[in-house]
């Protein structure tokens, strides 16, 4: 029977799930992230907190096993992240930088690990989360000591490291037409038409039944679709107030078939990638006490309705 990979493969899409190391020494876990996805992305392994740990002194020993599983797996890769306010180390945050300082070392970090996976991943998330939920600029230490302009400058670091690779927006609640997702739109069109080099703009979709399905989450991809630029669903996961009721799963499974069809009715929109597979390892237990049952496959690594409801929205059976 196709995984879901084979079938997401037939529409020109690939099908993908987050990972994190920890989770690699789990065989059961390992054999079926091998063989029902065609693409993966590192949790946290290729973050900044783990990459450079101490200034200028570089480990991309986590990054580098997802990579190397990856491969093995004939699996592409999507790099995860380069700029984001969280999960940074200790001795960036600990101290006041100059604007001059920040910008050295931002392009430092930037270059080095792009160039380190460079043909590796074919995608990054070079800025994640940049704006506030009414679409002004989150005030980050990178916007706060560089301005705005931090973003295009971070694109076009990256791309003289890796001319070939994807460059990416990711961000959260963005996934519906909204202030939030206005500000990228607004923000792409104005780096397209300075030719900052973007490529793409990831939808987390991280989102939880009790606040409602974006309905104009295909409008939305398509008008970014129309900038030139691809779109994906990078960490989708579906949460819900536990105890997870038949009606509950029922509905999580509908909310998979809707956004699976809505990506692939959008023609640049390049794939769907689960924030991890199974409720076995998702963050949202940890992070929205009470709240779980997010992902398609269950904490014993059984295929929930969500499951079947992908294949079917991939035109399986
Ligand atoms: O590494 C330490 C470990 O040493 C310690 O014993 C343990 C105790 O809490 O914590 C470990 O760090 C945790 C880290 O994941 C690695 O497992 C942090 O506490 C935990 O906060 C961190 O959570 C990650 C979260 O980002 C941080 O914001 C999640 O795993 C990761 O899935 C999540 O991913 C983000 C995306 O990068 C961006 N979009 C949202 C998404 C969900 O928050």
């Amino acid at each position: 029977q196709p995984t879901l990979a084979d079938l997401a493969q037939r529409h020109g899409r690939y099908f993908g799930s987050a990972t994190d190391n920890p989770e690699l020494t789990d065989g059961p876990y390992v054999a079926l992230l091998g063989s029902e996805f065609d693409q993966i992305t590192p949790g946290n392994g290729m973050k900044w907190y783990a990459t450079e740990p101490e200034q200028g002194v570089f480990d991309f020993s986590q990054g580098d096993e997802v990579v190397n599983l990856a491969r093995a797996n004939r699996q592409k890769v999507r790099g995860h992240t380069l700029v984001w306010h969280s999960q940074l180390p200790e001795w960036l945050t600990a101290r006041e930088w100059t604007a001059p300082e920040l910008r050295a070392v931002l392009k430092k970090h930037i270059q080095t690990e792009v160039r380190h996976y460079r043909g590796k991943v074919f995608a990054w998330d070079v800025v994640n989360e940049a704006f506030n939920e009414d679409g002004t600029y989150r005030e980050t230490v990178f916007y706060k000591t560089l301005g705005p302009g931090y973003i295009a400058d971070a694109l076009r670091w990256a791309h003289q490291a890796d001319p070939r690779v994807k460059l990416y927006l990711n961000d959260y609640n963005i996934e519906g037409i909204g202030p939030k997702s206005d500000a990228y739109h607004r923000l792409a069109k104005e780096l397209k038409a300075q030719r900052v080099p973007l490529h793409g703009i990831g939808f987390q979709a991280h989102l939880a039944l009790q606040y409602g399905y974006p309905t104009t989450l295909e409008d939305n991809l398509r008008r970014f679709s129309r900038l030139g630029l691809d779109t994906a669903l990078t960490e989708v996961d579906v949460r819900m107030q536990l105890p997870a009721t038949e009606e509950k799963l029922a509905q999580q499974a509908q909310w998979y078939r809707d956004l699976t069809e809505a990506c692939l009715a959008v023609r640049r929109c390049v794939g769907v990638t689960l924030w991890d597979y199974t409720d076995k390892y998702s963050w949202i237990p940890a992070f929205f006490p009470g709240e779980g049952a997010a992902l398609p496959w269950d904490e014993q690594l059984l295929p929930k309705p969500a499951y079947f409801a992908l294949r079917e929205a991939l035109g399986g059976r």
